[in-house]
């Protein structure tokens, strides 16, 4: 087993794993048997969404393990489609009783969707869900400062938590700057830049050789070392271990310097003002 990731302190008073395991898009069978791997292999956060369909198999692994709940954070995400108040109230009761849980650890809006323009409602609805215990802390996801501020301006709640595109190519410094301010903690969806060929860029192997590790690591690696929290999926048993063995070495600052150099700004996924999925 891999020492677990430290623990950061969110804007709330709470702790979270400074990485996790992204269970997307596993499922099934399969999904139970893998999650509870990467418990056993020391990864103590596993992030889960209503749109995954794999709340279920998540629950099941969270519950299986030998490692106590409250050693274990789990992060589930409101979909699209049940946004506003009363909807979201339902959609979390959903989510509860899929994952066969007291309580989530995390809860996302997955999408702003500012077409619909509900995500203040959701916002209401997420803080009643706080105050009542069932969600221990409540953020955010692909929101861009706009909608932050809008949130904060209208209900008065800063997220703890906003979860974006980041990776290398993509790195998000005015985001992560934005959130930083706000006390946010930005985590890192595809945080290896999954579908793009980062992992076989030249100057990401260079720095990884000369560290003496994968350019999986190197890249999980530089996210920590700027305070993103990464969630890489990996269902390899290899290379899940190799994921969150990151906390055990550094990169130096001309090492992340070049690897801040070889950002494209092309997105992987999709934009936060255009995406819905409902
Ligand atoms: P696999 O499950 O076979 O390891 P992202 O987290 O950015 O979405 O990327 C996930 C993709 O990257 C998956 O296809 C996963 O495949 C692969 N992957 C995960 N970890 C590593 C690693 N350390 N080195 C190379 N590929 C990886």
């Amino acid at each position: 087993m891999t020492t677990p990731a430290p623990l950061l302190t969110l804007n709330d008073g709470r702790s979270m794993p400074a990485l996790g395991y992204g269970t997307y898009p596993i499922t099934g069978d399969e999904g139970v048997a893998v999650f509870g791997r990467a418990i056993e292999d020391g990864y103590r956060m596993l992030d889960s969404a209503a749109s995954y369909g794999n709340e279920t198999e998540v629950g099941a692994a969270v519950r299986e393990s030998s490692v106590p709940r409250s050693e274990l954070f789990v992060t589930t995400k409101l979909r699209g489609e049940s946004h506003g108040r009363d909807e979201t109230l339902k959609a979390f009761e959903g989510s509860l009783t899929r994952l066969g849980l007291d309580y989530v650890d995390l809860y996302l809006i997955h999408w702003p969707l500012p077409r619909l323009d509900r995500y203040v409602d959701t916002w209401r609805a997420f803080v009643e869900l706080r105050e009542e215990g069932l969600v221990r802390s409540v953020g955010v996801s692909n929101f861009m400062p706009e909608h932050v501020d809008r949130l904060v301006d209208e209900t008065g709640v800063v997220p703890a938590v906003n979860q974006v595109e980041m990776h290398p190519y993509f790195p998000q410094p005015a985001q992560r700057a934005y959130d930083a301010g706000r006390g946010i903690v930005t985590q890192a969806w595809s945080p290896l830049g999954r579908k793009s060929d980062l992992l076989g860029n030249e100057t990401l192997d260079d720095v990884a050789y000369e560290v003496g590790v994968t350019p999986g690591q190197a890249v999980l690696r530089w996210h920590v070392q700027h305070g993103s929290v990464p969630l890489p999926k990996s269902e390899d048993p290899t290379r899940m271990a190799q994921n969150l063995d990151v906390f055990s070495f550094s990169l130096s600052e001309e090492q992340m310097g070049r690897l801040d150099g070889i950002a494209t700004g092309e997105r992987v996924g999709g934009h936060p003002l255009e995406h819905e999925e409902f």
